[in-house]
């Protein structure tokens, strides 16, 4: 697979128009373009459809979190509106992972619809241990946390996880090599950090074993993203 197929381009911006010129102008270096709260909330379920117009497909990062019943309707729409994948948040629970999964294969079946993927948040990539423990009230450590997560999501028949690039082992070690890691988190090595926390480069996470990796400002609040995308390429193929 080529590294550009394992790259997922976050659409953080506020209105529809800007999203639809970025699908535009970096569509010939993704298939998988994300659309998050802000644009969501925004430009609603139509940015999805005008996306799909332009032949890309949508990573819906909404990260369901509510109880099962409110969760799996959710997802049901999110399938009908035929997304590639999905998020919900692993700590919703047991029951609600899997009620998820089942109403969306319960409509895919019934509607003919591509089952999308769903992908389970572990633990935010902006939170560190010290925060994990002293905010959240997590008393084991950040890499046991997320095992027990990913975990979690695997019995629930979930796909895979969100999660840092540090966490990409003990997952694939954990839940096997087919078990969906998607890592953000990913900065460049001339990008700042900004809010992120647990951090790697595009060429780290891939060798790492990342099986997309998501970016937004270490290409978008560039002055050039092509060539960001340029540079990232370079470094990912230079052995
Ligand atoms: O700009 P940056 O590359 O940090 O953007 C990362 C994107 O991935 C953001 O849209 C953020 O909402 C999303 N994300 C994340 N951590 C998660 C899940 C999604 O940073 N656990």
């Amino acid at each position: 697979m080529r590294w550009k197929e394992k790259l997922i381009i976050a659409l953080d911006v506020s209105d529809a128009q800007k999203a639809l010129d970025i699908v535009e102008r970096l569509s010939d270096y993704t298939a998988v373009f994300k659309v998050g709260f802000e644009l969501f909330t925004t430009a609603g379920p139509k940015i999805v459809e005008e996306i799909h117009k332009k032949g890309k497909e949508v990573f819906l990062d909404l990260k369901f979190h509510d109880i099962p019943n409110t969760v799996s309707k959710a997802a049901a729409a999110a399938a009908k509106m035929g997304v590639y994948m999905f998020n919900v948040h692993t700590s919703g629970g047991f029951e609600m992972m899997k009620r998820c999964r089942d109403s969306v294969s319960g409509i895919c079946a019934k509607d003919n619809i591509r089952m999308p993927k769903i992908i389970g948040v572990t633990v935010l990539t902006s939170l560190n241990n010290e925060a994990l423990k002293g905010e959240v009230g997590i008393q084991h450590s950040l890499r046991n946390h997320v095992k027990h997560l990913a975990s979690l999501a695997v019995k629930a028949g979930l796909d895979g996880v969100v999660a840092s690039p540090h966490e990409i082992s003990i997952i694939k070690q954990h839940c096997g090599k087919d078990f969906l890691v998607v890592t953000p988190g990913i900065r460049p090595s001339w990008t700042p950090p900004d809010d992120q926390q647990r951090t790697a480069t595009p060429k780290e996470a891939l060798k790492k074993g990342a099986d997309y990796i998501v970016m937004g400002r270490g290409i978008l609040q560039q002055e050039d993203p092509i060539k960001a995308l340029e540079l990232i390429s370079l470094e990912i193929l230079t052995a």
